[in-house]
């Protein structure tokens, strides 16, 4: 067991809040009378540390047994509707129980790792609801699926279960494509692309896909309209997340210059979430 760990100004929590949301073993505390805060990553391998050291800076050493066994928790199950129950869970036997437990529900694990998206995090659980929305109005094995910002993979492996036929997802983080092809193996979804790609950068091939995720930030969202909108399929539902409150108008606002709207807006404290698609689309089923 290694831990990454750094000191920060307070004034950057949330951005390292984001960074390493999802990840279980992240700890933060305040210190300094709250000016400053200590960073902290348990890792389960030098390699996995190092790589945190090599992106951030900070410091890396071995823990000691006793201090290992102070480690957090992991997160607790998150239930996704009566779809899905994702948990970070690696022990077949306790795999087993909660199977047992949980018999309606399919069981996607994700190991807390580097990468964003274990669904604990309210952008990743919102998406996961609309995901699963959405497939319940489509035919199974008739739909496409691009995952953009893909994280841990958690999106895109759940859209493979829902029955999506093609799934597509990128992300501009190798590690993260890395944690994310693992995963695909890990939860039996073995078909879903996944590319190292900088979502402002692609090109989308012409036919476009039925659905599109985007958990990205706003900032991010703001340039990438253009590419989503041609990546997003006639007829087609579009989620998008990672958006924080005080910018959602501004992210809205831009989508609209590219003809996407939003039909579905939910907030999880400081988070928007929202499920639309085109104009056109979205007008014709208000009016039906
Ligand atoms: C908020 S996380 C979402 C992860 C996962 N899709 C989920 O819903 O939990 C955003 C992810 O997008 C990736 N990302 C950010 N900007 C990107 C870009 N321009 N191109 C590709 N990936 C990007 C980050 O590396 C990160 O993994």
């Amino acid at each position: 067991m290694y831990l990454w760990s750094k000191l920060s100004g307070a004034q950057w929590i949330d951005a390292w809040e984001e960074r390493f949301a999802g990840n279980a073993n992240f700890v933060l505390e305040y210190i300094k009378g709250g000016k400053s805060v200590r960073l902290q990553v348990y890792c389960g391998t030098k390699k996995e540390a190092d790589a945190i050291f090599g992106q951030f800076g900070g410091s890396v050493r071995k823990v000691k047994d006793a201090e290992w066994k102070k480690a957090p928790e992991p997160p607790k199950p998150l239930k996704v509707r009566d779809a899905f129950l994702v948990t970070a869970e690696t022990n077949a036997k306790k795999l087993a129980a909660l199977r047992k437990e949980h018999g309606k529900r399919e069981l996607i694990v994700i190991p807390p790792e580097m990468a964003f998206g274990t669904g604990d995090h309210a952008t990743t659980s919102t998406c996961l609801r609309f995901l699963v929305d959405i497939s319940r109005e489509r035919e199974a094995g008739k739909w496409s699926v691009a995952d953009l910002g893909t994280g841990s993979g958690l999106l895109a492996i759940a859209a493979a279960k829902l029955g999506a036929k093609e799934v597509w997802g990128c992300d501009f983080d190798p590690f993260a494509v890395a944690v994310a092809k693992r995963n695909t193996e890990r939860n039996h979804t073995p078909d879903i692309t996944i590319k190292e790609q900088d979502v402002l950068k692609w090109k989308p091939r012409k036919k476009g896909y039925n659905v599109v995720a985007a958990n990205l930030f706003s900032t991010v969202l703001i340039e990438a309209w253009p590419v989503i909108a041609k990546s997003l399929a006639k007829g087609g539902d579009l989620v998008v997340s990672g958006i924080l409150a005080t910018q959602a108008w501004e992210v809205f606002e831009a989508a609209a210059k590219e003809g996407l709207g939003f039909s579905k807006i939910v907030k999880k404290g400081k988070w928007v979430s929202a499920r639309g698609g085109w104009f056109e689309d979205l007008a014709r089923v208000a009016a039906d």
